[in-house]
């Protein structure tokens, strides 16, 4: 049989954001609470280690602009930020669920985000969003109704109110730029550039 070698493609593209990384304490009590709190056999709980608060969405890029994009990001170091996460939210808000997400206060990560998105856009990496920035940390997707529709199936026990400790104030010390791998078995996050915060 002729070996036929695997062609390259020849315009490689990343799919990238910019996140907050959450403390270590945060992350193991929403995943505690999501362990009894995301049980419903329609929803796909993002995995511990997943857990962020997205700053910047850039989507597909040219794989060789990753090193410039990082050197953005790197730029765009600020205070790190105090947030505290809120009880979780369906969105859309209406009608059924897609995802579920802890509603995040936190002037600070909208500081952080303001410059991130500045520096992006200023570098012609990032269309700003039309909509203003919902700070959110993402817990849980809901499945699909089936193969090929897009159309999430009713979630019977949405996931309840927070324990009180969770919601105190913490702080993130640590923004990443991320490549997201799609996989049948859902997105992997890939961490490409660590940006510590001061403070
Ligand atoms: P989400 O958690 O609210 O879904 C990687 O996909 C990260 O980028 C996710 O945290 C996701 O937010 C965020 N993101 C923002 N806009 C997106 C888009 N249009 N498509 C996919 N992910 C998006």
């Amino acid at each position: 049989m002729p070996i036929v070698a695997k062609e390259e493609p020849k315009n490689p593209r990343a799919r990238l954001f910019v996140a907050l990384d959450l403390p270590d304490e945060l992350r193991e009590g929403i995943a505690e609470w999501g362990r009894q709190a995301l049980v419903d056999p329609a929803l796909r709980p993002v995995a511990p280690e997943s857990l962020h608060i997205t700053l910047a969405f850039l989507g597909n890029r040219p794989e060789e602009e990753i090193e410039e994009i990082a050197a953005v990001v790197r730029e765009a170091v600020g205070p790190a930020p105090w947030v505290e996460v809120l009880d979780p939210e369906q969105r859309p808000p209406r009608g059924r669920a897609r995802v579920y997400a802890l509603p995040v206060l936190s002037p600070g990560t909208e500081a952080l985000q303001a410059g991130v998105e500045q520096g992006l856009v200023e570098g012609g990496f990032f269309e700003p969003e039309k909509r203003p920035f919902w700070p959110h940390l993402t817990v849980a997707r809901v499945r699909p109704e089936g193969r090929g529709s897009r159309r999430p199936v009713v979630v019977a026990e949405p996931p309840g109110k927070l324990p009180e400790g969770l919601s105190e104030a913490r702080i993130c010390r640590r923004m990443t730029l991320y490549r997201s791998e799609l996989k049948p078995t859902g997105a992997r996050y890939v961490p490409l550039a660590h940006v510590q915060l001061p403070g």
